[in-house]
């Protein structure tokens, strides 16, 4: 890592309380050094399993600079792999999704089974080792059919004990057999950061999203806009009255759970989860509170209720009673971040009878447009000769916290770099 990147982060340890200095969202040093120590230690959502039901069904998972084939292999499980072959390095899949029986080089056609092994390779000398030139494996698991990638090169990190308190939420839903009704992307020409960040405050909710202020409960916008733990205290407490009726008709339901997030001391990981009200006489999140679908999962009735798993910060999973929403954010490069939104419903639901897509989609549409554009403007005055880091407020308390995390990641690189090697 540069020297001067090493002092900016030493420098923002002692600063808690405010945003990044500029740098952090233009600069392709800090980037680079993002993608191996803070995103390739992650496991990230990539997709349900539903995008991929056949044998040879593939499709591309792309972040940073990098790509991954996440295929269902002959035996029936998922297996991903980077994207690069080993002959002299070429792309081998060029479409983003497909079907194939294995997967050929575009190049000189080295041939790759779906399990990764290299099986064709022309005219190579007798001591070739086809052996040692199979595709380079990326770690992937499976949880209620949602598909995580980590690209960690050596051992990932920890994956079970996240997923078991996640399970409960997902499984409400019956999101492993579920059906996906829309897909959507908003690019966003921003640091990913920035886009975390707006994700993870709802300070902003009352002067830039109207549709999404209006179909939720403003005390639960200030006490728990953002996850558990990021109002003020007192927002906390004029929630309680709300929350205590809504979960005595949850629990009375059964369909009752807690809303936790990382321990202070646990800094290596953010996440949370959680199920809360969404506002007095709503079904459900949408633009007037009416059901957008059928009951998914264990719902036997409407609750009222509205579920919340972030597994980091760049997955994310949203869940009323009628249907899901899975957000992924995925950086691309220092100033380009993938946005996109997946909305799940019940696998019998049809669309024009159940459901219809623009009504579905709408809060989230509207709301991650809105977003899209706000995040877009703060990237161009992040990047101003005149930007100082201004003070967080009492709504951003998550943003202290994501700050802490990201230092910690960025200080606690697992891999040298080159010229700590010496190269
Ligand atoms: S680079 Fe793939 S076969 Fe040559
Ligand atoms: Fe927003």
């Amino acid at each position: 890592m540069r020297d001067d990147i090493r002092a900016w982060l030493d420098a923002e340890s002692g600063l808690p309380d405010q945003p990044l200095r500029g740098e952090f969202y233009v600069d392709a040093g800090i980037f680079a050094a993002e993608m191996r120590d803070v995103l390739g230690r992650q496991w990230l959502y990539a997709d349900h399993v539903s995008r991929i039901p056949r044998p040879g069904d593939y499709f591309l998972f792309e972040v940073g600079g990098e790509s991954i084939i996440v295929v269902r292999r002959k035996d029936g499980t998922i297996g991903a792999y980077f994207n690069v072959c080993r002959h002299r390095g070429s792309r081998i899949c060029l479409d983003r999704q497909g079907s194939l029986s294995s997967f050929v080089c575009p190049y000189h056609a080295w041939t790759y089974d779906l399990d990764g092994a290299l099986r064709g390779a022309a005219h190579m000398p007798d001591d070739f080792e086809r052996r040692d030139a199979g595709l380079m494996p990326c770690h992937v698991r499976e949880l209620e059919g949602l598909i995580f990638l980590c690209l960690a090169e050596g051992e990932a990190p920890d994956f079970d004990a996240l997923a078991e308190i996640a399970r409960p939420y997902l499984a409400l839903n019956g999101l492993a057999p579920a059906r996906l009704a829309a897909r959507r992307s908003y690019p966003t020409s921003a640091n990913w950061k920035l886009v975390v960040d707006n994700f993870q405050e709802c300070y902003h909710c009352a002067p830039a999203h109207k549709l999404y202020s209006s179909a939720h409960s403003k005390d639960k916008l200030l006490a728990f806009g953002a996850g558990p733990g990021s109002g003020p205290v007192d927002a906390a407490e004029r929630f309680s009255g709300e929350l205590a009726t809504w979960r005595e008709r949850a629990s009375a339901a059964g369909t009752w759970l807690d809303a936790r997030a990382e321990e202070e001391d646990d800094i290596r990981s953010i996440w949370s989860v959680g199920r809360l009200p969404i506002k007095a006489g709503a079904l459900t999140e949408s633009v007037d509170g009416a059901p957008v679908s059928r009951l998914m999962g264990r719902f036997a009735e409407f609750d009222g209720g509205h579920s919340a798993v972030a597994f980091n910060v760049f997955s994310y999973f949203l869940a009323s009673n009628d249907h899901v929403v899975m957000i992924r954010f995925t950086p691309r490069g220092v100033l380009e971040t993938d946005v996109e939104f997946q909305w799940f419903v019940h696998p019998e639901a049809e669309e024009d009878v159940d459901y219809e897509v623009e009504r579905l989609v709408r809060v989230w549409d509207v709301t991650t447009t809105e977003d899209k554009r706000i995040t877009e403007d703060n990237q161009a005055g992040v990047a101003s000769s005149r930007y100082r880091p201004g003070r967080f407020s009492a709504l951003e308390g998550r943003l202290s916290t994501i700050k802490r995390w990201y230092l910690h990641e960025m200080a606690t690189a697992s891999v040298p770099s080159h010229e700590e090697l010496g190269a």
